[in-house]
């Protein structure tokens, strides 16, 4: 029996014995949030550093997107995409109209949006370039995080991601991120590429930023050769790194966008892929979908979770505290040998620590941070992804600096 009052202890062993062991979670058992802070089930609050990998941009239950979400709730739910129902078509203007897109095509999980978007551009070079069925492929990078469907895991180069789940789906060719001589040669090894899927920012990787004028570039090049850009701004989008898509700091318009996690800001599973017309109506009845993809609920969620960006100017507010956070730290990391350097945009900002990718470093300071009442974890190796929610103040942030600095110091 589930109760309500579940110790830290319990709560852990009841998904060590219950639950498939596929996280490794830091040992911090939560039970409510509010805006930039969690609480344990002892009652203990932190700052929330990692904002469940970029999805509660917004806070956490923010009143309006928890209004919208519980209006919705009693009204209609679900009504699959058999019918028609009557928010549907209104959040797809909304959503189009605020990325700027013909079309959106809604679906719910990250991972899921990244498979549209790869059938997409699949179906689009088949019917509308000419590539001969079932040749068609698709440029990825080295170091990707896509998500975890076998398709995607196809392209990925993490072993742990990969191991035994073969056998895996061809038709991807993998280069180095950040390197446009390796993207051009691909563009130029075959007549069959369909598109370029990027991650504008490799968050999953340990926040790798590419190089300045790389997205533009790459973009350039897949005009040149007719190849769709795609960019997966699942973790990097509203607003998390100072734009409202991180793509927008190069002035960027990919033909394909994925989006994910704050799309809802963190409150309900809500995806999507939006491209121009040319692109998406190749996809016609019965050939994509999804039960849930574009319910009501989840219609209603983004529709508030993305007013409050605008409205609550949270682009802004990320480039101007990433910029602080990233100043202070780079100051301390001059002045303390375990922090190797500090890297990022807006708000998605890793530290990498400097010792062996295999030793527990980056973890135990996760701990310690814990203690000291900030909620982190490390990404690969000894990085440390810092995304706290984008509704933080300058004072809080300034306090979380000297909770980070504080426990490096006693390393
Ligand atoms: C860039 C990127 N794409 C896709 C995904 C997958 O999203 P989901 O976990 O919702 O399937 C993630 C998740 O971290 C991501 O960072």
């Amino acid at each position: 029996m589930v109760s309500e009052t579940l110790s830290s202890e319990q709560a852990i062993e009841l998904e060590n014995n219950y639950g498939a062991h596929n996280y490794h979670p830091l040992p911090v058992v939560l039970s409510k949030g509010e805006g930039v802070f969690v609480w344990d089930v002892e009652g203990k609050r932190y700052y929330d550093f990692l904002s469940a990998y970029s999805a509660v941009n917004q806070g956490h239950c923010h009143p309006k997107i928890i209004k919208a979400l519980t209006e919705q709730a009693s009204t209609l739910t679900l009504t699959s995409r058999a019918f028609y129902n009557d928010v549907l078509g209104a959040y797809e203007k909304f959503a189009t109209e605020f990325f700027g897109f013909d079309k959106i095509l809604p679906m719910n999980t990250g991972a899921e949006a990244v498979e549209t978007a790869i059938k997409l551009c699949r179906k689009y070079a088949y019917e509308k370039k000419g590539i001969p069925e079932n040749e068609a492929e698709i440029i990825v990078c080295k170091n990707n995080f896509h998500g975890r469907t076998t398709t995607i895991i196809s392209f990925s180069n993490d072993e742990d991601a990969r191991k035994n789940f073969g056998p895996f789906t061809k038709g991807f060719i993998k280069i180095e991120y950040d390197n446009l001589k390796a993207l051009e040669e691909a563009l130029n090894s075959s007549n069959n590429i369909a598109g370029f899927l990027v991650e504008p920012i490799q968050g999953e990787a340990g926040v790798y930023v590419p190089s300045e004028g790389y997205l533009s570039k790459a973009k350039a090049l897949c005009e040149k050769h007719n190849v769709l850009f795609i960019a997966d701004e699942v973790q990097t989008g509203v607003a998390r790194t100072g734009q409202l898509l991180a793509v927008d700091h190069e002035n960027v318009k990919p033909d394909i966008l994925i989006l994910g996690k704050a799309l809802s800001g963190g409150v309900y599973p809500v995806s999507a892929v939006f491209s121009n017309n040319e692109i998406m109506d190749v996809i016609k009845p019965g050939q994509h979908g999804s039960t849930f993809g574009g319910n009501p609920l989840a219609c209603k969620v983004a529709i508030a979770a993305l007013k409050v960006v605008k409205e609550e100017n949270l682009a802004e507010n990320s480039e101007k505290l990433g910029k602080l956070f990233r100043s202070e730290l780079q100051k301390f990391a001059t002045s303390n040998k375990l922090v190797k350097l500090v890297r990022g945009k807006g708000l998605l900002n890793a530290i990498v620590i400097n010792d062996s990718e295999d030793s527990s470093t980056a973890w135990d300071i996760c701990i310690k941070l814990r203690d000291n009442g900030l909620l982190a974890k490390p990404t690969h190796g000894n990085i440390i992804r810092f995304a706290p929610p984008l509704v933080m103040n300058e004072e809080q942030l300034l306090e979380c600096v000297s909770i980070i600095k504080k426990t490096i110091s006693e390393f």
